[in-house]
Protein backbone atom coordinates (compact mmCIF):
# COMPACT_ATOMS: atom_id res chain seq x y z
CA UNK A 1 0.00 0.00 0.00
CA UNK A 2 2.85 2.59 1.37
CA UNK A 3 4.51 5.03 0.15
CA UNK A 4 1.51 6.85 -1.88
CA UNK A 5 3.60 8.51 -4.84
CA UNK A 6 1.57 11.59 -5.94
CA UNK A 7 4.74 13.92 -6.25
CA UNK A 8 3.98 13.52 -10.34
CA UNK A 9 2.76 11.02 -13.26
CA UNK A 10 5.90 10.55 -13.91
CA UNK A 11 6.38 7.96 -11.74
CA UNK A 12 4.57 5.11 -13.08
CA UNK A 13 6.22 1.85 -13.24
CA UNK A 14 5.65 -0.46 -16.27
CA UNK A 15 3.48 -3.20 -15.41
CA UNK A 16 3.97 -6.64 -16.45
CA UNK A 17 2.19 -6.64 -19.81
CA UNK A 18 4.20 -3.10 -21.14
CA UNK A 19 7.21 -5.29 -20.37
CA UNK A 20 6.05 -8.67 -22.19
CA UNK A 21 5.34 -5.99 -25.30
CA UNK A 22 8.94 -4.29 -24.55
CA UNK A 23 10.96 -8.12 -24.71
CA UNK A 24 8.95 -9.21 -27.55
CA UNK A 25 9.60 -6.32 -29.31
CA UNK A 26 10.84 -6.24 -33.13
CA UNK A 27 13.80 -4.12 -33.65
CA UNK A 28 16.03 -2.37 -35.78
CA UNK A 29 18.64 0.23 -35.67
CA UNK A 30 15.99 3.47 -36.25
CA UNK A 31 18.45 5.54 -37.31
CA UNK A 32 18.89 3.97 -40.51
CA UNK A 33 14.67 3.73 -40.43
CA UNK A 34 15.10 0.04 -39.77
CA UNK A 35 13.23 -0.12 -36.38
CA UNK A 36 9.53 -1.61 -37.58
CA UNK A 37 8.34 -1.15 -33.11
CA UNK A 38 8.81 2.67 -33.61
CA UNK A 39 7.65 3.15 -37.01
CA UNK A 40 4.20 1.92 -36.03
CA UNK A 41 4.38 4.07 -32.67
CA UNK A 42 4.92 6.79 -34.37
CA UNK A 43 2.04 6.15 -37.37
CA UNK A 44 -0.01 5.40 -34.26
CA UNK A 45 0.82 8.69 -33.20
CA UNK A 46 0.29 10.76 -36.23
CA UNK A 47 -2.95 9.19 -37.02
CA UNK A 48 -4.53 9.80 -33.59
CA UNK A 49 -2.96 13.61 -33.53
CA UNK A 50 -4.40 13.84 -37.43
CA UNK A 51 -0.96 14.46 -38.64
CA UNK A 52 0.51 13.68 -41.31
CA UNK A 53 3.70 11.98 -39.93
CA UNK A 54 5.10 12.06 -36.31
CA UNK A 55 8.53 11.08 -34.89
CA UNK A 56 9.73 9.79 -31.54
CA UNK A 57 12.12 11.91 -29.39
CA UNK A 58 13.40 10.86 -25.56
CA UNK A 59 11.52 13.02 -23.76
CA UNK A 60 8.75 16.22 -23.44
CA UNK A 61 11.37 18.46 -22.79
CA UNK A 62 13.53 17.00 -26.46
CA UNK A 63 10.39 17.35 -28.13
CA UNK A 64 9.29 20.93 -27.41
CA UNK A 65 13.11 21.76 -27.93
CA UNK A 66 13.40 19.88 -31.34
CA UNK A 67 10.00 21.46 -32.11
CA UNK A 68 11.37 25.16 -31.77
CA UNK A 69 14.19 24.58 -33.25
CA UNK A 70 12.33 23.25 -36.24
CA UNK A 71 10.48 26.24 -36.40
CA UNK A 72 12.85 28.44 -35.86
CA UNK A 73 16.34 30.54 -36.49
CA UNK A 74 18.58 31.62 -34.15
CA UNK A 75 17.44 35.26 -32.96
CA UNK A 76 14.07 34.91 -33.35
CA UNK A 77 11.76 35.28 -31.11
CA UNK A 78 9.14 32.53 -29.34
CA UNK A 79 5.59 33.74 -28.08
CA UNK A 80 4.68 31.79 -25.04
CA UNK A 81 3.32 31.67 -21.43
CA UNK A 82 5.42 33.14 -18.32
CA UNK A 83 3.65 30.23 -16.41
CA UNK A 84 4.87 27.92 -19.57
CA UNK A 85 6.55 24.75 -18.90
CA UNK A 86 8.80 25.23 -22.17
CA UNK A 87 9.60 28.50 -20.46
CA UNK A 88 10.24 27.22 -16.59
CA UNK A 89 11.08 23.97 -16.82
CA UNK A 90 13.03 22.95 -19.26
CA UNK A 91 16.51 24.52 -18.51
CA UNK A 92 16.07 27.69 -20.50
CA UNK A 93 17.49 25.57 -23.80
CA UNK A 94 15.56 27.23 -26.13
CA UNK A 95 18.02 30.33 -25.47
CA UNK A 96 21.04 28.05 -24.90
CA UNK A 97 20.69 25.61 -27.65
CA UNK A 98 18.69 27.45 -30.02
CA UNK A 99 19.33 30.90 -29.60
CA UNK A 100 15.88 32.38 -29.29
CA UNK A 101 14.06 34.60 -27.52
CA UNK A 102 11.32 34.11 -25.22
CA UNK A 103 8.83 36.70 -25.68
CA UNK A 104 6.44 36.09 -22.19
CA UNK A 105 2.92 36.35 -22.53
CA UNK A 106 0.73 36.65 -19.47
CA UNK A 107 -1.41 33.02 -19.52
CA UNK A 108 -2.78 32.95 -15.86
CA UNK A 109 -2.57 29.37 -15.43
CA UNK A 110 -4.40 28.80 -19.10
CA UNK A 111 -3.74 30.02 -22.71
CA UNK A 112 -2.42 33.46 -23.30
CA UNK A 113 -5.46 35.69 -24.76
CA UNK A 114 -5.72 37.11 -27.83
CA UNK A 115 -5.32 40.70 -26.89
CA UNK A 116 -2.52 39.50 -24.44
CA UNK A 117 -0.55 38.12 -27.15
CA UNK A 118 -1.23 41.31 -29.55
CA UNK A 119 0.32 43.49 -26.93
CA UNK A 120 3.35 41.08 -26.63
CA UNK A 121 3.38 40.35 -30.50
CA UNK A 122 7.21 42.76 -31.50
CA UNK A 123 6.57 45.29 -33.87
CA UNK A 124 8.10 43.65 -37.11
CA UNK A 125 8.60 47.00 -38.91
CA UNK A 126 10.99 48.43 -36.21
CA UNK A 127 14.56 47.93 -36.97
CA UNK A 128 14.79 47.38 -33.08
CA UNK A 129 12.50 44.57 -32.83
CA UNK A 130 13.01 40.92 -32.40
CA UNK A 131 11.30 39.01 -35.12
CA UNK A 132 8.87 37.00 -33.80
CA UNK A 133 8.21 33.11 -35.58
CA UNK A 134 6.38 31.00 -33.28
CA UNK A 135 3.72 31.15 -30.91
CA UNK A 136 3.54 27.89 -28.20
CA UNK A 137 1.27 27.06 -25.93
CA UNK A 138 0.23 24.45 -23.66
CA UNK A 139 -2.65 21.51 -23.22
CA UNK A 140 -3.01 20.72 -20.30
CA UNK A 141 -1.94 23.13 -18.28
CA UNK A 142 0.62 21.96 -15.67
CA UNK A 143 1.21 25.90 -13.43
CA UNK A 144 -3.13 25.82 -14.37
CA UNK A 145 -3.74 22.79 -12.31
CA UNK A 146 -3.84 20.91 -15.10
CA UNK A 147 -6.59 23.38 -17.04
CA UNK A 148 -7.86 21.35 -20.18
CA UNK A 149 -8.11 24.02 -22.98
CA UNK A 150 -11.36 23.22 -25.98
CA UNK A 151 -10.76 23.11 -29.41
CA UNK A 152 -12.08 26.20 -30.21
CA UNK A 153 -10.27 27.87 -27.79
CA UNK A 154 -6.43 26.81 -29.14
CA UNK A 155 -7.93 27.31 -32.73
CA UNK A 156 -8.92 31.40 -32.06
CA UNK A 157 -4.96 31.54 -30.52
CA UNK A 158 -4.07 29.77 -33.56
CA UNK A 159 -5.83 31.80 -36.28
CA UNK A 160 -4.30 34.76 -34.97
CA UNK A 161 -0.92 33.25 -34.83
CA UNK A 162 -1.22 32.28 -38.60
CA UNK A 163 -2.81 35.93 -39.41
CA UNK A 164 0.56 37.32 -38.09
CA UNK A 165 2.49 34.63 -40.13
CA UNK A 166 3.62 32.97 -37.17
CA UNK A 167 3.43 28.96 -36.52
CA UNK A 168 2.06 27.29 -33.61
CA UNK A 169 3.30 24.58 -31.45
CA UNK A 170 1.69 22.60 -28.72
CA UNK A 171 3.24 21.62 -25.76
CA UNK A 172 0.74 18.78 -25.30
CA UNK A 173 2.66 16.67 -23.13
CA UNK A 174 -1.20 15.87 -21.41
CA UNK A 175 -2.98 16.25 -24.67
CA UNK A 176 -4.77 12.90 -23.68
CA UNK A 177 -6.17 14.57 -20.30
CA UNK A 178 -7.36 16.94 -21.78
CA UNK A 179 -9.04 15.27 -24.57
CA UNK A 180 -10.33 12.65 -22.50
CA UNK A 181 -11.87 15.37 -19.71
CA UNK A 182 -13.12 17.34 -22.55
CA UNK A 183 -14.92 14.52 -24.52
CA UNK A 184 -13.05 15.22 -27.68
CA UNK A 185 -10.97 13.47 -29.99
CA UNK A 186 -7.48 14.19 -29.59
CA UNK A 187 -7.17 15.39 -33.68
CA UNK A 188 -9.60 18.09 -32.80
CA UNK A 189 -7.15 19.85 -30.15
CA UNK A 190 -4.22 19.50 -32.34
CA UNK A 191 -6.17 19.96 -35.35
CA UNK A 192 -5.08 24.24 -35.43
CA UNK A 193 -1.60 23.62 -34.66
CA UNK A 194 1.52 23.27 -37.14
CA UNK A 195 3.49 20.84 -34.44
CA UNK A 196 2.19 19.01 -31.17
CA UNK A 197 4.33 17.21 -28.26
CA UNK A 198 2.44 14.59 -26.91
CA UNK A 199 4.35 12.30 -24.12
CA UNK A 200 4.00 8.75 -23.22
CA UNK A 201 5.89 9.12 -19.80
CA UNK A 202 3.49 10.35 -18.08
CA UNK A 203 0.02 8.65 -17.09
CA UNK A 204 0.01 7.28 -20.09
CA UNK A 205 2.69 4.68 -17.81
CA UNK A 206 5.37 3.94 -20.68
CA UNK A 207 8.97 4.81 -19.03
CA UNK A 208 9.99 7.11 -21.57
CA UNK A 209 9.60 8.89 -24.56
CA UNK A 210 7.08 11.42 -26.43
CA UNK A 211 6.03 11.98 -30.45
CA UNK A 212 6.20 15.30 -32.45
CA UNK A 213 3.41 15.03 -34.59
CA UNK A 214 3.19 17.74 -37.86
CA UNK A 215 3.38 17.79 -41.65
CA UNK A 216 5.62 15.12 -43.12
CA UNK A 217 7.89 17.99 -44.35
CA UNK A 218 8.43 18.97 -40.88
CA UNK A 219 9.17 16.24 -39.21
CA UNK A 220 11.77 15.32 -42.33
CA UNK A 221 13.25 18.62 -41.03
CA UNK A 222 12.92 17.20 -37.33
CA UNK A 223 14.35 14.38 -37.44
CA UNK A 224 17.50 16.06 -38.52
CA UNK A 225 17.64 18.48 -35.70
CA UNK A 226 16.56 15.49 -33.46
CA UNK A 227 20.05 13.95 -34.44
CA UNK A 228 21.75 17.07 -33.64
CA UNK A 229 20.85 17.08 -30.20
CA UNK A 230 21.56 13.57 -30.07
CA UNK A 231 17.97 12.14 -30.19
CA UNK A 232 18.65 9.51 -32.64
CA UNK A 233 18.26 5.96 -31.13
CA UNK A 234 19.38 2.86 -32.20
CA UNK A 235 16.73 -0.40 -31.30
CA UNK A 236 14.77 2.40 -29.93
CA UNK A 237 11.53 -0.16 -30.47
CA UNK A 238 12.09 -1.76 -27.11
CA UNK A 239 10.89 1.23 -25.52
CA UNK A 240 8.73 2.31 -28.57
CA UNK A 241 6.68 -0.98 -27.68
CA UNK A 242 5.98 0.85 -24.30
CA UNK A 243 4.27 3.79 -25.82
CA UNK A 244 2.71 1.71 -28.58
CA UNK A 245 1.30 -0.34 -25.75
CA UNK A 246 0.49 3.43 -23.68
CA UNK A 247 -1.57 4.75 -26.76
CA UNK A 248 -3.78 1.86 -27.66
CA UNK A 249 -4.18 0.72 -23.76
CA UNK A 250 -4.06 3.20 -21.22
CA UNK A 251 -5.28 6.24 -22.61
CA UNK A 252 -9.15 5.71 -21.92
CA UNK A 253 -8.34 4.90 -18.43
CA UNK A 254 -7.70 8.82 -17.58
CA UNK A 255 -10.70 9.49 -16.51
CA UNK A 256 -10.25 7.41 -13.58
CA UNK A 257 -7.01 9.86 -12.48
CA UNK A 258 -9.51 12.54 -13.30
CA UNK A 259 -12.08 11.10 -10.88
CA UNK A 260 -9.24 10.42 -7.93
CA UNK A 261 -8.44 13.91 -8.40
CA UNK A 262 -11.76 14.98 -7.98
CA UNK A 263 -12.36 13.26 -5.01
CA UNK A 264 -8.86 14.02 -3.58
CA UNK A 265 -10.38 17.96 -3.95
CA UNK A 266 -13.57 17.11 -1.67
CA UNK A 267 -11.66 15.67 1.37
CA UNK A 268 -8.61 17.93 1.03
CA UNK A 269 -11.39 21.38 0.84
CA UNK A 270 -13.82 19.57 3.76
CA UNK A 271 -10.60 19.19 6.12
CA UNK A 272 -9.75 22.94 5.69
CA UNK A 273 -6.85 22.84 3.30
CA UNK A 274 -7.21 26.06 0.26
CA UNK A 275 -8.11 23.92 -2.49
CA UNK A 276 -6.62 25.88 -6.47
CA UNK A 277 -9.38 24.83 -8.28
CA UNK A 278 -8.84 24.94 -12.71
CA UNK A 279 -11.72 25.73 -14.43
CA UNK A 280 -11.55 22.43 -16.20
CA UNK A 281 -9.62 20.20 -14.08
CA UNK A 282 -7.56 17.13 -14.99
CA UNK A 283 -5.44 14.88 -12.66
CA UNK A 284 -3.48 17.32 -10.95
CA UNK A 285 -4.62 18.97 -7.41
CA UNK A 286 -2.76 22.24 -6.40
CA UNK A 287 -3.72 23.07 -2.55
CA UNK A 288 -1.71 24.87 0.37
CA UNK A 289 -1.84 26.01 4.00
CA UNK A 290 -2.02 29.22 5.71
CA UNK A 291 1.68 29.99 5.11
CA UNK A 292 5.44 28.59 4.46
CA UNK A 293 6.04 27.45 8.10
CA UNK A 294 2.34 25.40 8.23
CA UNK A 295 3.44 23.72 4.81
CA UNK A 296 7.12 22.92 5.86
CA UNK A 297 5.47 21.02 8.92
CA UNK A 298 2.61 19.51 6.93
CA UNK A 299 5.26 17.94 4.28
CA UNK A 300 7.34 16.60 6.87
CA UNK A 301 4.37 15.06 8.59
CA UNK A 302 2.57 13.46 5.34
CA UNK A 303 6.53 12.55 4.08
CA UNK A 304 6.75 10.75 7.61
CA UNK A 305 3.42 8.52 6.97
CA UNK A 306 4.84 8.24 3.43
CA UNK A 307 2.38 9.96 1.28
CA UNK A 308 4.17 11.64 -1.13
CA UNK A 309 3.69 15.10 -3.01
CA UNK A 310 5.86 18.34 -4.44
CA UNK A 311 6.06 21.78 -2.63
CA UNK A 312 5.65 23.97 -6.05
CA UNK A 313 5.55 27.47 -3.64
CA UNK A 314 5.91 28.45 -0.25
CA UNK A 315 2.53 27.99 0.95
CA UNK A 316 1.24 25.68 -1.88
CA UNK A 317 1.47 22.03 -2.81
CA UNK A 318 0.54 19.97 -6.30
CA UNK A 319 -0.09 15.99 -6.49
CA UNK A 320 -0.88 14.30 -9.51
CA UNK A 321 -3.21 11.18 -9.89
CA UNK A 322 -1.60 8.37 -12.42
CA UNK A 323 -2.28 4.95 -12.87
CA UNK A 324 0.01 3.51 -10.14
CA UNK A 325 -2.09 4.88 -7.51
CA UNK A 326 -6.06 3.42 -6.95
CA UNK A 327 -9.09 5.20 -5.71
CA UNK A 328 -8.06 3.08 -1.87
CA UNK A 329 -4.78 4.91 -2.35
CA UNK A 330 -6.14 8.13 -3.63
CA UNK A 331 -8.86 8.53 -1.05
CA UNK A 332 -6.53 6.86 1.79
CA UNK A 333 -3.71 9.79 0.82
CA UNK A 334 -6.16 12.65 1.22
CA UNK A 335 -7.57 11.56 4.27
CA UNK A 336 -3.93 11.19 5.33
CA UNK A 337 -2.95 15.01 4.39
CA UNK A 338 -6.32 15.80 6.50
CA UNK A 339 -5.19 14.29 9.53
CA UNK A 340 -1.99 15.91 9.48
CA UNK A 341 -3.09 19.14 8.98
CA UNK A 342 -5.70 19.19 11.71
CA UNK A 343 -2.48 17.52 14.17
CA UNK A 344 -0.65 20.92 13.62
CA UNK A 345 -3.12 22.97 14.87
C1 LIG B 1 3.56 20.58 -19.71
C2 LIG B 1 4.83 19.80 -19.80
N1 LIG B 1 5.58 19.89 -20.89
C3 LIG B 1 6.72 19.21 -21.03
C4 LIG B 1 7.18 18.38 -20.04
C5 LIG B 1 8.52 17.72 -20.19
O1 LIG B 1 8.46 16.34 -20.25
P1 LIG B 1 9.74 15.44 -19.86
O2 LIG B 1 9.75 15.39 -18.37
O3 LIG B 1 9.44 14.13 -20.51
O4 LIG B 1 10.93 16.10 -20.43
C6 LIG B 1 6.44 18.25 -18.86
C7 LIG B 1 6.91 17.38 -17.78
O5 LIG B 1 6.34 17.25 -16.73
C8 LIG B 1 5.23 18.98 -18.74
O6 LIG B 1 4.49 18.94 -17.62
Amino acid sequence: MFPIDLKSDTVTKPGPEMRRAMSEAEVGDDVYGEDPTTARLEKAGAELLGKEAALYVTSGTQGNLVSLLTHCGRGDGVLLGKDSHILNYEGGGLCALGGLVPLPVDDAGSLPSVSELARALPDAGNVHSVRAKLLCLENTHNRGGGHASAPHEIAERADWAHGHGLSVHLDGARLFNASVSLGVEPSEIAKNVDSVQICLSKALGAPMGSLICASGEFVARARFWRKKVGGGLRQAGIVAAAGLFALERNIARLAEDHENARLMKEILRKGGLRVLDAERPTNMVYFGTKDEAEADRLLAACRGRRVLFNKTAADTFRLVTHPDVSREQALTAANVITEEYKALK
